[in-house]
């Protein structure tokens, strides 16, 4: 799969990249399930939330979990990001964020290469962030919101956030993100049935409200990063940002769908 140019000026223009229906029911009931069960594992990957016992984010489920593992390198996300960032990709982050009903807890406004930048020495914005929904994404259950062209403003001035949340941000403070809503022409909320994605850039300010719904969010992020532009500090966990380097290969369009049919028919020769 490959982005138009159409589709390119967009995405320099606004920041990010909405994709509807980029994935099949059946590979994304699979990657549900899965989901379901990593977060009932007692792994240091899961983080909780502040009640301790909620999942919010499963970090590194490709390095442990077949479904996860496919995803990871699956062509529909690897090759428009290759051809955005123009190389070869490796995978600095991954996760698998629950927003779970009625408990998933608030994501501060940030940009993400804040982090990189400040915690992992990441040299460039050559990164990226895809969200995959696992659930349909609705205005009650905690949707992703962006400040459109907030990407333009290079690398803002944060706080490190260590209390409000079970996981520390970099986060921006009332009076940036007023500004750059008012500049940048108001929020955009990623609102989409489960199986849309949405690409957006590393340095595109965005964040999510609680979850106080009935109804769960869970989607799965991908970072990936080009090549040449890897980390240089190793100062938080490995499974938080990744140390291989070695250049993602594509696997085949149908890889998941594979697997659907190996789990509905295990004993099939
Ligand atoms: C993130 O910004 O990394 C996660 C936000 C969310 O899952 O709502
Ligand atoms: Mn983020």
């Amino acid at each position: 799969m490959h982005l138009t140019p159409a589709q390119l000026a967009d995405f320099d223009r606004e920041g990010f990249i909405a994709l509807p229906g980029l994935f099949a029911r059946d590979e994304v009931a699979l990657l549900r399930r899965e989901a379901d069960a990593i977060y009932a594992q007692p792994r240091q990957e899961v983080v909780r939330e502040k009640d301790g016992s909620t999942p919010r984010t499963a970090f590194a489920a490709h390095t442990f979990n077949e479904a996860y593992r496919r995803l990871g390198r699956h062509p529909r996300l690897i090759r428009p990001i290759e051809q955005i960032l123009g190389g070869k990709l490796y995978m600095h982050q991954f996760k698998v964020n629950a927003k779970a009903a009625f408990d998933g807890d608030i994501w501060q406004w940030h940009q993400d290469y804040g982090t990189w930048a400040r915690d992992d020495l990441m040299p460039e914005p050559l990164a990226m962030n895809i969200a995959l929904y696992l659930d349909d994404v609705s205005e009650f259950n905690g949707p992703l919101w962006f400040i459109p062209r907030s990407h333009k403003k290079g690398v803002l001035a944060a706080g490190h956030d260590t209390s409000t949340t079970s996981y520390p941000l970099w986060t921006l403070d009332h009076a940036t993100v007023a500004r750059l809503v008012e500049e940048g022409g108001g929020i955009y909320s990623g609102k989409g049935k489960a199986g849309s994605v949405v690409m957006f850039h590393s340095n595109l300010v965005h964040a999510s409200p609680p979850n106080i719904s009935p109804w769960h969010r869970v989607a799965v992020y991908l970072s990936l990063c080009r090549v040449d532009n890897h980390i240089r500090q190793f100062k938080r966990p490995e499974w938080i940002a990744h140390r291989d380097f070695t250049p993602i290969e594509p696997l085949a369009d149908d890889c998941l769908m594979e697997l659907v049919r190996t789990v509905a028919r295990p004993h099939a020769a």
